[in-house]
């Protein structure tokens, strides 16, 4: 698959089946990640890849979070919030190392970092794979970041789920860049 195939065709994945998704894949997924470009070549990018029982350890997590964030969060709200690294089999969470030194900025490198996560949705989807990037309150959330090994103020992108698709789904339909472009000049 070329690239402008994958960049046009591509689309979030919500269901997707249990089948694990194997290492190699994993592998090379990751390894389209740290292609992506980075200011002062620091590869800001960190990946914490989730599968299996991880998975319900960072559903746990996540939900004891909610409970603190939100005291009077409903058990609904809370199981639903456990089960959500449970929708693909794969769960890659993407963090950013702060900026060290007097060069690097820490928006470069959450942009480098995002740039490493649209990769790895490419390189899933040329490779037969579904991803999907979600984030929500979770990303933001010290005791969150600190159960995947990051420090609790390092910024996250989200989490990139990862599994193969359970339906057959319609190409994607997104607007051009038409309305978000101006020329100048020649
Ligand atoms: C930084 C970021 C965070 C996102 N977080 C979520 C999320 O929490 N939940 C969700 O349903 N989708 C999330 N998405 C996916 C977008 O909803 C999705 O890309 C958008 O609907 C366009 O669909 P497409 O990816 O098929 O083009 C996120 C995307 C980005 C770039």
């Amino acid at each position: 698959m070329d690239a402008l195939e994958a960049i046009f065709f591509r689309q979030s994945i919500k269901n997707m089946r249990p089948d694990p998704v194997s290492r190699e894949l994993l592998e090379k997924i990751l390894a389209a990640g740290a292609q992506a470009p980075n200011h002062h070549k620091v590869r800001p990018w960190r990946f914490v890849v989730l599968q299996g029982t991880a998975r319900d350890a960072l559903g746990a997590v996540m939900a004891q979070a909610l409970a603190r964030r939100d005291p009077a969060a409903l058990p609904e709200a809370l199981a639903v919030e456990r089960a959500k690294p449970l929708r693909a089999p794969v769960v890659i969470a993407v963090g950013v190392d702060k900026a060290v030194g007097p060069k690097v900025v820490e928006f470069e490198n959450v942009c480098a970092a995002a740039a490493a996560a649209q990769n790895m949705l490419l390189a899933a989807h040329a490779l037969g794979l579904g991803g999907m990037w979600r984030s929500g309150d979770a990303i933001f959330d010290p005791a969150v970041r600190e159960a995947l090994g990051f420090a609790a103020d390092q910024p996250m992108v989200g989490f990139l789920y990862f599994g193969y698709s359970a339906a057959e789904v319609p190409p994607p339909a997104r607007p051009g860049a038409e309305d978000r472009t101006v020329w100048r000049g020649e």
